[in-house]
């Protein structure tokens, strides 16, 4: 795994605050890979949340950020990859607790429906909450459990 990284991925409809994040992590010195999209242009969010999330798995990058209109959309997408855990986050409590508590790996935002600085809390909350361990260890090593 490449703990320095944070991987980056949205539709059109999430560019916008894509580029936002960006502007927050250059700012904080954090290093990150961008999948795309690279424009406003009309483009499937699968495309690019299968990019973030095989990196995820293959620990090129440590943590995805994915942004789509909804979050909704490129989150069940992310979801689909055997070790991903994306959690589909509007408020900076939900995004603790995606962390404290799933060990979330990928923060799935929604990109229409966030202030700059919503997501400015989110994103800060989400990168620095660490996983409590504990009895959620063992709740979300079920989550793949499937007969
Ligand atoms: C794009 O218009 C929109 O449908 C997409 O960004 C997302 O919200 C889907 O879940």
């Amino acid at each position: 795994m490449n703990p320095s990284i944070i991987g980056l991925a949205s539709d059109h409809a999430g560019y916008p605050l894509k580029e936002f994040i960006k502007t927050l992590l250059d700012r904080d010195g954090k290093s990150y890979t961008d999948f795309g999209t690279c424009s406003t242009a009309a483009c499937n969010y699968a495309e690019y949340g299968h990019l973030l999330a095989d990196a995820v798995t293959k620990g090129r990058v440590s943590l995805g950020i994915a942004v789509c209109g909804t979050g909704n959309g490129i989150n069940m997408t992310v979801n689909k990859h055997a070790g991903i855990r994306s959690a589909l986050c509007w408020n900076k409590e939900i995004a603790r607790l995606a962390r404290a508590h799933n060990d979330a790996n990928l923060l799935a935002l929604p990109g229409r429906f966030l202030s700059l600085l919503e997501t400015e809390q989110i994103v800060e909350v989400f990168l620095t909450t660490p996983f409590e361990g504990g009895r959620h260890l063992a709740r979300i090593g079920l989550i793949e459990n499937i007969e």
